[in-house]
């Protein structure tokens, strides 16, 4: 065995390839982003991103392999992103990875695309042991976690209508901004004063862990309609800044409640809203006053990217897991379902 996992995403706008040693050294990470393609139209869309994956797969996967100085005989175990995601895009990485895994003889698994996102942090962190509480905020999830120990999650809230992410895209789109919305807004919001505009806080009630952020969406454009209507101007830096920090406020404050129930001393937080640098630096002030740690993994491993994968893969592959032939992409999957 060499210990080594090659990993596939290709479940939204990333073409993706890694090559990981033992679960958690990372010896290629190869990113396509396919953003600037979609730019124009304001967001994914499916189809132009399920051709590109098409065009991009197997060059992403030569680069990785030769940036790991490896070859595919030397790769123990095929992991590939099985869902949640766009179901055009999972049946490209999908097919990639069953013609790689046959043709060497070594074994596919499967992974479910938010559980790469917390094994990000290991990547960053290989000591990381549970147990903790995790946030895993991206654009298509918000979910609060107690994770006991490893490949156990216990559900402790999610959105009930968009993801942060989405609601950072969305917004951004609004302002006229290139997508996606929440690095520009994360910009903006530097140079701006986060407590100008009063925006609401959604199922703010203490021991819910569920999120909304439909209702910070309607004020937000409630606020720039009647700013247009009044032809005043807007101070977008201030926008910005409230905006971000009301969803920064309302992830923090239930990450650190959740902690203190369940009475762990480490918090995580993945997916690509984790970069978010108000969310960062927020968190990192709170949990010092709570005598907690926060863990964040770079921003690279933040967004979109095959290392989780391979990393989640791999420890999955370690317990026996095998995925068969057929298996199937899951646009709609949850992390505590068991496709
Ligand atoms: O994890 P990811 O690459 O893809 C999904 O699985 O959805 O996350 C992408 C999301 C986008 O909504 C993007 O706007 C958001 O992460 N994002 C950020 C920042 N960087 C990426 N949101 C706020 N601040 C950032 N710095
Ligand atoms: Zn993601």
């Amino acid at each position: 065995m060499t210990g080594l996992a090659l990993g596939i995403e290709t479940s939204c706008d990333e073409t993706a390839c890694a090559v990981v040693k033992d679960g958690k050294y990372i010896l290629a990470n190869v990113i396509s982003s396919q953003v600037d393609l979609h730019q124009q139209y304001g967001g994914v869309v499916p189809e132009i991103a399920s051709r590109k994956h098409i065009e991009t797969i197997l060059p992403v996967i030569d680069t990785a392999l030769n940036q790991a100085n490896v070859t595919l005989q030397d790769i123990d175990v095929i992991t590939v992103t099985k869902g949640p995601g766009l179901v055009g895009g999972l049946l490209v990485g999908l097919a990639a990875a069953k013609a790689l895994a046959f043709a060497i003889n070594k074994p596919l698994v499967g992974v479910n695309h938010i559980e790469g996102h917390i094994y990000a942090n290991f990547l960053a962190n290989p000591e990381l042991e549970p147990p903790f509480v995790c946030l895993t905020v991206s654009g298509g999830h918000t979910d609060l976690l107690h994770i006991p120990e490893f490949g156990h999650y216990e559900i402790l809230g999610r959105t009930r209508d968009d993801a942060a992410g989405e609601a950072f895209d969305k917004i951004g789109r609004v302002l006229g901004l290139p997508y996606p919305g929440g690095p520009q807004i994360d910009k903006l919001a530097k140079q701006g004063n986060k407590n100008a505009i009063k925006f609401p806080r959604g199922l703010a009630e203490p021991g819910n862990y569920d999120f909304s952020f439909s209702g910070l969406k309607t004020a937000a454009l409630n606020f720039l309609n009647q700013m247009k209507q009044r032809n005043e101007e807007i101070n977008l830096e201030d926008f910005a800044a409230s905006f971000q920090w009301a969803i920064v406020d309302v992830l923090s404050t239930k990450l650190l409640e959740a902690a203190k129930e369940k009475q762990v001393k480490c918090v995580i937080v993945s997916g690509g809203v984790a970069a978010n640098s108000g969310l960062r630096t927020h968190l990192q002030e709170r949990v010092k006053e709570l005598g907690l740690t926060v863990l964040f993994p770079p921003s690279i491993l933040c967004t979109d990217n095959a290392a989780m994968i391979a990393s989640a893969g791999y420890f999955r592959y370690l317990r026996g897991e095998r995925s068969a032939w057929d298996l199937n992409a899951f646009p709609a999957l949850k992390l505590e379902d068991k496709q």
